[in-house]
């Protein structure tokens, strides 16, 4: 049903959302949701964060959370690969599937789900280890090369798709941090995708960037896209707009609406998502 919505003036570029529409037909009907959630709650202490969220994710598209701050974009992110099982007073209900497996049952390996399921964070972290090292960690850990010659391989094509391999292939000794903040965040992702991971999770990634270092990652997305299932969470609607193929709005715990980019951003139906989409809040 729609809701009684005002006249309606959209903060992202029409023309921008209504491109995405072309890439959305490669996600036929019907095909498998590569995560899955149903009725997630999530609670801090007594303090109820999410309420009964139910949300698919696919392979081949980028999916937006959007919302204001504090609706629980990032919690919702961290049921996804179990962040949340670091803070102690998080309590997590519902069900969560991947490829159609549950997340948290408990022959789950958290290791293992956090490499299939890779996360960027906000602030890039690198750890204060070489560029080369920052790669060859996880695939290390992992047990993904048999030797030096092949984690060397592994690295190079973990930056090549990171778009940062040219700009360090000639010093990968040098210490991750020593980095700007974009060649840090795009040495994040490479860490990330160093493990051959499924789906990739990030928050906020451009947040703390300036716009190049921001158009970087968004093109680098849309160049993942294929690749990996995608989230990202951002408080840019114009971003969401560039880089999404779903979006899902959040408000105070809930998932408020949850449909193609392009329809949230042109035909939203619930007031609530017109109210924030025109920016009366958040
Ligand atoms: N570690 C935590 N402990 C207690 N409360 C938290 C914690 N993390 C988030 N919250 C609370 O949960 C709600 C959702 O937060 P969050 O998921 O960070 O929102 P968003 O990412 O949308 O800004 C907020 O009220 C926030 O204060
Ligand atoms: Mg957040």
């Amino acid at each position: 049903m729609r809701e009684e919505t005002e006249a309606f003036e959209p903060k992202a570029d029409v023309a921008e959302v209504t491109k995405q529409d072309k890439t959305e037909e490669r996600a036929a009907p019907g095909r498998k949701p590569k995560m899955l959630t149903r009725d997630v709650s999530v609670f801090y202490g007594e303090k109820q964060a999410l309420k009964d969220v139910s949300i698919e994710i696919y392979d081949d598209l980028v999916t937006a959370f959007i919302g204001p701050s504090g609706c629980g974009k990032s919690t919702f992110l961290r049921c996804l690969n179990r962040m949340n099982d670091t803070i102690p007073s998080a309590r997590v209900t519902g069900t969560i599937e991947l490829d159609g497996e549950d997340v948290n049952a408990s022959a789950m390996d958290v290791v293992q789900l956090r490499a299939r399921v890779g996360m960027v964070f906000q602030k890039p972290n690198p750890f204060p280890k070489s560029i080369f090292e920052n790669v060859a960690y996880g695939p290390r850990i992992h047990g993904l090369a048999s030797g030096k010659p092949e984690l060397e391989q592994i690295v190079e094509k973990s930056l090549k798709r990171a778009g940062l391999w040219e700009e360090v292939k000639d010093r990968l000794q040098e210490s991750g941090t020593a980095l700007s903040g974009g060649q840090q965040q795009r040495l994040c992702i490479a860490r990330a995708i160093a493990v051959d991971p499924e789906v990739i999770l990030m928050d906020e990634p451009c947040s703390a960037l300036d716009p190049i270092a921001t158009a970087k990652i968004e093109e680098l997305i849309h160049e993942l896209r294929g690749r990996y299932a995608i989230a990202i969470v951002t408080h840019n609607m114009q971003q969401a707009a560039r880089v999404s193929q779903r979006t899902a709005f959040f408000h105070l715990g809930e998932l408020v609406e949850y449909g193609k980019t392009s329809e949230i951003f042109t035909n939203p139906k619930r007031q609530r998502t017109t109210d924030y989409i025109t920016g009366r809040y958040g």
